[in-house]
């Protein structure tokens, strides 16, 4: 069997570390199941800027066409650091937007997921978790604000002025919503379906198209909640949700909000999934604050990998055991520091946290 070729883009900050475990463990279950694989390691972030004076440098865009998947770690600097780089070479605008906007990864996955005997790491009171907290947020991530036109200037007033538009049309928000539907038939069959047609005319078209193609699944109960009230919702009752679907900005923003209620955006991985090809990165930012302090918590990186297991290797059993594995590190009590501020927790490292689920895997045996 050919080798599974997988691009690796480290990324800014914290993202070698967390890095660094991520492929750890996904050399351990290549092993175990025999898997061959091909990785290629590439620039790509503010760090490529200054080595290669391209935030998403040529030959990191060829290995990235030339691999299956990418697993790629956070990029970004501090507000301070980003000044020092032409804004539309700032590793969000010159790397990330670049590299969704090539596979067009339109389809985002970010599962908030807390299992109960792990909901201590919530701010959320006990009361209101219940049984801890398992729902799902589809974002699109290929279209709306993020990508719209977008204009500056001088007006005629002699203002300095911005416009930036939030586009769609109905194709962009069809896959999407197939995305969704087809997401809630393999869970509770419930859709929450965000949006802020009380204002936004995109959100009018938006919901239309949500109308027509749950015509095709009348199975799934649609709710719709907009998206203020729904952010007051995740704190109040995260307990009523199971999959959401959302336009780009509103995802970006509850997605945060979702990591804030697990405890902390360290628990956040994600997959970014287009018509061929899908990558996978955190939904955090890297943290140049702990860099290189092996502090940082590599769940969310990991986690990465397991979601890269189910949805581009079709390995779902050992992505299971991967998610598995490093719960039951937590579960024995260990944590690393943005989930705890107490003294008397086992506090581990960056480090620590791969080897002890590398530990239990083998245990898992
Ligand atoms: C995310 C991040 C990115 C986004 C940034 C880094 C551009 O916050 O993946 O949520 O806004 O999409
Ligand atoms: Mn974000």
């Amino acid at each position: 069997m050919a080798a599974f070729k997988i691009a690796v883009l480290e990324g800014d900050g914290i993202g070698p570390e967390i890095m660094a475990e991520a492929v750890k463990l996904l050399k351990v279950v290549a092993e175990r199941s025999g898997l061959e694989l091909d990785l290629g390691y590439g620039a790509f972030g503010a760090s490529a800027y200054f080595s290669h004076g391209r935030a998403f440098p040529d030959e990191t865009k060829r290995l990235c066409d030339e691999a299956q998947a990418i697993l790629k770690g956070p990029i970004g600097l501090s507000h301070e650091e980003s000044q020092k780089i032409p804004v539309d070479e700032q590793p969000e605008r010159g790397a990330l937007l670049p590299l969704r906007r090539r596979y067009n990864t339109f389809a985002n996955f970010r599962p908030v997921y807390l299992p109960q005997e792990l909901a201590h790491f919530s701010p959320l009171k006990s009361a209101v978790i219940g049984s801890g907290i398992d729902f799902i947020i589809i974002r699109e991530l290929v279209g709306g604000l993020y990508f719209g036109a977008k204009e500056s200037g001088i007006n005629a007033q002699g203002k300095r002025y911005v416009t930036e538009s939030l586009e769609y049309d109905e194709d962009q928000i069809s896959r999407i919503a197939h995305v969704a539907f087809d997401t809630a038939m393999g869970r509770k069959k419930v859709l929450h379906n965000i949006h802020k047609s009380n204002v936004l005319k995109s959100s009018v078209l938006w919901n239309e198209i949500i109308a027509e193609v749950g015509a095709n699944y009348p199975e799934v109960e649609v709710r719709h909640i907009l998206v203020d009230a729904a952010a007051t919702y995740l704190c109040l009752n995260p307990g009523q949700f199971d999959v959401m679907v959302m336009e780009n900005m509103f995802g970006d923003i509850l997605s945060d909000q979702g990591g804030g209620i697990l405890g902390s955006l360290g628990l956040m991985p994600s997959a970014c999934v287009g018509p061929e090809k899908a990558y996978y990165e955190p939904s955090h930012g890297s943290a140049p604050d702990i860099a290189g302090q092996n502090i940082a918590n590599p769940y969310s990186m990991i986690g990465s990998v397991a979601m890269m297991l189910e949805m581009s290797l079709h390995l779902p059993e050992e992505g299971s055991r991967l998610w598995q594995a490093m719960r039951r590190v937590f579960g024995r009590g260990y944590c690393t520091p943005d989930l705890s501020q107490e003294t008397d927790v086992k506090m581990i490292s960056t480090s620590d946290f791969g080897d002890l689920v590398v530990e239990e895997l083998a245990a898992a045996d």
